[in-house]
This record gives C-alpha cells, sequence and structure tokens, in this order.
C-alpha cells in the first residue's frame, strides 16, 4: 500500500478526475485528493471552498465502501511538492487523456523530482472518459448544455446554481 498525492484545480470534479481516483485507490490504497489554489487559472468558475464540498460529495460514495481503501480530500495553496511533503505522500499521480496532457505534466514532473526530489506517476484515462474537460464542462453548463454525462450528480446543482439556471 502507498499512500499518493491527487493534484489539481477540479474546477469542477468531473468522472475523469473520478475515474483517476478510483484507479489510485485500486493501485496504491491510499489517495490525497488536493483541490489547488491555482494562480495561473484566474479564469476559474468556482472558488477553493466550493471545489473542495464538490470532490468531499464525489468522494464520499468511495469511502462508505468499508475495504480498507481510503480517500482523503484537502485545499492546498502553494506548490503540490510541499502539499506532497505536508502529507508525507510516497509520490504524486496524475491522470493522462491526450498527448497534449503528456507535454504539460511531463515538464511539471520533471521539475518537480528535480527541484524537490518529488515522482510523479501517470495513470492513463478510461478512453470512454478522455474528451471531458473542467473547462468544457463549465462552457456548455454556462450557456444551459447537458452535462450530466461529465461530471457526479453531485455537482450539477451548483454548475446550474453558477451559471444562474
Ligand atoms: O487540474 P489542473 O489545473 O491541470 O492542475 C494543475 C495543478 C494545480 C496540479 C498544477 O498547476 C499545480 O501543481 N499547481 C500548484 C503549483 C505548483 O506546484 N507549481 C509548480 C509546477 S512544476
Amino acid at each position: 500500500m502507498a499512500k499518493v498525492l491527487y493534484p489539481g484545480s477540479f474546477d469542477p470534479v468531473h468522472l475523469g478526475h473520478l475515474d483517476v481516483i478510483d484507479q489510485a485507490l485500486e493501485l496504491f490504497g491510499h489517495v490525497v485528493v488536493a483541490a489547488m489554489h491555482n494562480p495561473s487559472k484566474p479564469s476559474g468558475l468556482f472558488d477553493l471552498e466550493e471545489r473542495l464540498a464538490m470532490l468531499e460529495a464525489a468522494v464520499a460514495p468511495r469511502r462508505a465502501e468499508g475495504d480498507g481503501r481510503r480517500v482523503d480530500v484537502i485545499s492546498f495553496a502553494g506548490l503540490a511538492v510541499d502539499a506532497a511533503r505536508s502529507e508525507s505522500v510516497d509520490f504524486i499521480v496524475k491522470g493522462l487523456r491526450t498527448s497534449g496532457d503528456f507535454e504539460v505534466e511531463q515538464q511539471m514532473a520533471q521539475t518537480n523530482r528535480a527541484a524537490a526530489g518529488v515522482r510523479t506517476v501517470y495513470l492513463p484515462c478510461n478512453p470512454a472518459l478522455s474528451f471531458i474537460s473542467s473547462r468544457f464542462v463549465r462552457e456548455i453548463a454556462h450557456y444551459g448544455g447537458d452535462v450530466s454525462g461529465m461530471v457526479p450528480e453531485q455537482v450539477l446543482a451548483h454548475l446550474r446554481r453558477a451559471s444562474g439556471r
């Protein structure tokens, strides 16, 4: 069993994220999901508190399974490597959807290892979910489109409220 950190913006959490959490739980046993304050993404929709609440609601069914696996949810303002250190995780996990993700993630992983000795493991996401992105979820919900196949049910009400519908 290993303890891993899964950092992200989660603005909002979607089914692709939950697939990565499920894979990480199955493989490693203990996952700390960290909603990061991300100053490079000022165009976000939900504040950190609401992103955290949506994550808590989305992972609650996993906690109820009582199979010895553990999922925690935290928020963190700072570097992912500092969150990794303060949570004493073995490594960071990231989901990969596309080659575009790989380009970005590879540079972050190499930087985090070079600067702080923290390693990253990539998990390829379920191909049936690989088209989902928080950005498009926000955009579709803003214009009243249907995102019910892309996000956990608990997130739908938050999106409706945020888009004033
Ligand atoms: O869900 P996202 O937006 O793709 O997640 C990106 C995130 C938040 C994981 C990344 O931007 C991050 O780790 N931010 C924290 C700041 C940090 O560690 N920066 C140095 C990266 S090498």
